[in-house]
């Protein structure tokens, strides 16, 4: 689609042009678009807020995003890099495929800042600010965003394989994940909260239910005493607290 690949285009101006006189070192600044896109902020709300109407789920899937980018390269908007002669896109990714969602939401949140500040801001901020508004239009935390990011023009597919976490993982090897990302298990701990929305496949965590898919019929195990510790390491391999599922037809 043409709002794809000119937000690609616009990733790559960006990285070249308009962000050049900022070192890579660059601090971060949640003022940053302050001259430049001022309204910033109101115009990716006023997107996100439209599409959940019908699509409430997608506030959720938004967050998911902003995670399954950042975990691999950094908050650079490779997750967005369709698959070309140079790029194996992460979309493809076992964490990813047919399951990300909100890529279409990205661009045209992109396209509505791209009409009113051009050639301004950054694929990556507009993940990092999607993610925070999606948060607080849901009534959830809400923090402030540092912006400034730049866009990849390379993505990393075996990266996002080895990077993000699977549902399958123990606690050693989650706390690793986190501490490749320089998170420690209390943030661990904090952002596995995200899990308090959104929806999640049956097939992914059945195995730490009873007969769950089978007879719809979620068991109890998080009020049965004999059962605590399972729950424990539930929420641990796989912290889906509140998660709705969907069928894995
Ligand atoms: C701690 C390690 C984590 C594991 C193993 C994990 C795993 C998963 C899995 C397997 C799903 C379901 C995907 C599907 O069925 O398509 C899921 C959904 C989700 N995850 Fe995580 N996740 C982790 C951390 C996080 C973090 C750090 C965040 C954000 C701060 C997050 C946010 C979400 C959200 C919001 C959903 C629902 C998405 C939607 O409905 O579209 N997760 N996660
Ligand atoms: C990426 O792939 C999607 C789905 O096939 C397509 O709609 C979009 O136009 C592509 N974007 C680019 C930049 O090629
Ligand atoms: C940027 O704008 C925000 C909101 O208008 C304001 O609170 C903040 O002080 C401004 N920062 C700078 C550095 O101008
Ligand atoms: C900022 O954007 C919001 C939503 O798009 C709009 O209602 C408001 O008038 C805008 N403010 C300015 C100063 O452009
Ligand atoms: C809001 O979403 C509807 C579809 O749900 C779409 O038709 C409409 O153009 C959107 N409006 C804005 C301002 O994005
Ligand atoms: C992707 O990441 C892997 C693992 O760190 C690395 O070996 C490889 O060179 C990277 N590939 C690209 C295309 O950057
Ligand atoms: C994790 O780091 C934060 C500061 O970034 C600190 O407050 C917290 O105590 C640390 N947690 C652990 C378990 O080390």
């Amino acid at each position: 689609m043409k709002s794809l690949a000119t937000t690609s285009f616009l990733c790559a101006l960006l990285l070249f042009g308009v962000l050049l006189p900022f070192s890579s070192n660059a601090q971060l600044d949640p003022s940053f678009y302050n001259n430049t896109c001022p309204n910033v902020s109101s115009i990716v709300r006023d997107v996100i807020r439209n599409v959940s109407k019908t699509d409430t789920r997608m506030l959720a899937s938004l967050v998911r995003l902003h995670f399954h980018e950042c975990f691999v390269q950094g908050c650079d908007a490779s997750v967005l890099l369709n698959t070309t002669d140079t790029i194996v896109t992460e979309q493809d990714a076992f964490p990813n495929i047919n399951s990300l969602r909100g890529l279409d939401v990205v661009n045209k949140i992109k396209t509505a800042v791209e009409s009113v500040c051009p050639n301004t801001v950054s694929c990556a901020d507009i993940l990092a600010l999607a993610a925070e508004l999606s948060s607080t239009l849901s009534q959830g935390p809400d923090w402030k965003v540092p912006l400034g990011r730049r866009g990849s023009l390379t993505a990393n597919q075996t990266l996002a394989n080895q990077n993000l976490p699977a549902p399958f993982n123990s606690l050693d090897q989650l706390k690793a994940a986190f501490a490749k990302q320089g998170l420690n298990t209390t943030d661990l701990v904090a952002l596995s909260g995200a899990h308090t929305f959104g929806k999640a496949h049956c097939s992914l965590f059945v195995s730490q239910l009873y007969n769950f898919c089978n007879t719809n019929n979620l068991h109890p195990i998080h009020l049965t005493t004999t059962n605590q510790f399972l729950s424990f390491r539930s929420v641990f391999r796989l912290p889906l607290t509140n998660l709705l599922t969907i069928s894995n037809a």
